[in-house]
């Protein structure tokens, strides 16, 4: 057999890999993750512990469970814990569509919910934000056989967070599942909808130790609603998706929520200023309640990216996506990265005129 990617599923036949660049020492200015580097308290507990690696993992991470839901002042039972809050999502989806199904998803919003929604066999239903990149409730909630809706706050890649009112909106006039990711919500300073989970019967809200806890090499990820919904749930996600490791370390992460707290003060300093910065070079910078900054180029964003991955900084590029034309998308940095990207970025533009 000469293999061809027919013999793929159907819905999966037009996948491409994801966002993958090869690496040569650059600042990653590019996947939002935390600048100030490792979370100390994580990597303390890498140093200063053995685990026996014979050993399966708890099945259903129960101390980090029960840590979040002490950290929250909520049960653990509803709360699930996997690899990363994308295999959250997955399991949303796994869970509550069928073949066929279509789910909600705002355009522009993080890139992967299409692929979890069609990797499931479903539909993805695309709904544009408004002008000011805010929820347009009336359109999402009118889409036919809509099974999930999933929305993140603040949103990746526009940075800003979604009017509570219109979110609320939403839960209640919704007919099925309102995933909220709240992947950025610690920088935007309000505490999101976990509590909201008690009151909302088809609110699911996920979040990750990937941004602010400064652990994406460990892929841990969490989503809390109430216990029927994360009954039905933990039944479908694979036993076992969290390592030891990632849950020690990620317990470890809960108990310094100083270093979160620094992180959070940190960005909410350096941000304006760097909107500040890319507004005198030329660019459009769209309001951000996040660490990363949405902003429409004054040249050509493909130049912009390319000239400054020579010069050893990544960013990410959303300029030949339909809403974002010609825009990139920097992780707002620390004072002295924020100064070596404005400065490298208004080199690119000088070779580029
Ligand atoms: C909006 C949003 N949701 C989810 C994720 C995935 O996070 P995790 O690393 O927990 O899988 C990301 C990662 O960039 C993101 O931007």
């Amino acid at each position: 057999m000469e293999p061809d990617r027919s013999i793929m599923r159907e819905t999966t036949r037009d996948f491409q890999t994801y966002y993958s660049p090869m690496l040569h020492g650059e600042i990653r200015l590019d996947t939002n993750t935390n600048v100030l580097g490792s979370n100390p308290a994580a990597a303390k507990y890498l140093r200063t512990h053995t685990w026996d690696l014979n050993g399966y993992p708890d099945t259903y991470s129960r101390d980090l469970r029960t840590a979040l839901g002490e950290l929250y002042g909520i049960e653990s039972d509803c709360i699930i814990a996997g690899n990363g809050s994308d295999e959250m999502i997955d399991v949303v989806f796994k869970t509550f569509t069928n073949w066929g199904d279509n789910s909600v998803v705002p355009v522009p919003s993080y890139s992967l919910y299409d692929y979890f929604v069609k990797m499931n066999g479903g539909r993805a239903i695309p709904v544009d934000l408004t002008e000011d990149f805010q929820l347009d409730v009336d359109s999402m909630v009118k889409q036919e056989n809509a099974k999930v809706t999933i929305v993140p706050s603040p949103n990746n890649p526009t940075g800003n967070c979604f009017r509570t009112k219109d979110l609320e909106e939403l839960i209640s006039r919704f007919d099925g599942i309102v995933v909220m990711d709240e992947a950025y919500t610690e920088y935007s300073g309000n505490d999101g909808f976990i509590k909201k989970t008690a009151e909302f019967d088809n609110l699911v809200v996920t979040r990750t130790f990937s941004k602010v806890y400064a652990m994406a090499a460990l892929r841990v990820g969490y989503m809390v609603a109430n216990r029927k919904l994360t009954d039905m749930m933990m039944s479908v996600k694979i036993p076992y998706s969290l390592n030891a490791i990632s849950e020690g370390a990620a317990v470890a992460a809960l108990k310094d929520q100083d270093f979160v707290k620094r992180s959070v003060s940190m960005v909410a300093e350096q941000r304006p200023k760097l909107a500040d910065g890319l507004r005198k070079l030329g660019f459009e910078p769209f309001p951000s309640d996040s660490n990363f900054i949405l902003a429409r180029s004054p040249i050509d964003h493909t130049a912009l990216v390319e000239g400054l991955k020579r010069k050893g900084i990544l960013i990410r590029d959303f300029g030949s996506k339909r809403r974002t034309e010609n825009c990139v998308r920097p992780t707002v940095g620390t004072e002295e990265l924020n100064r070596l990207l404005l400065e490298k970025i208004a080199e690119v533009i000088d070779e580029c005129r």
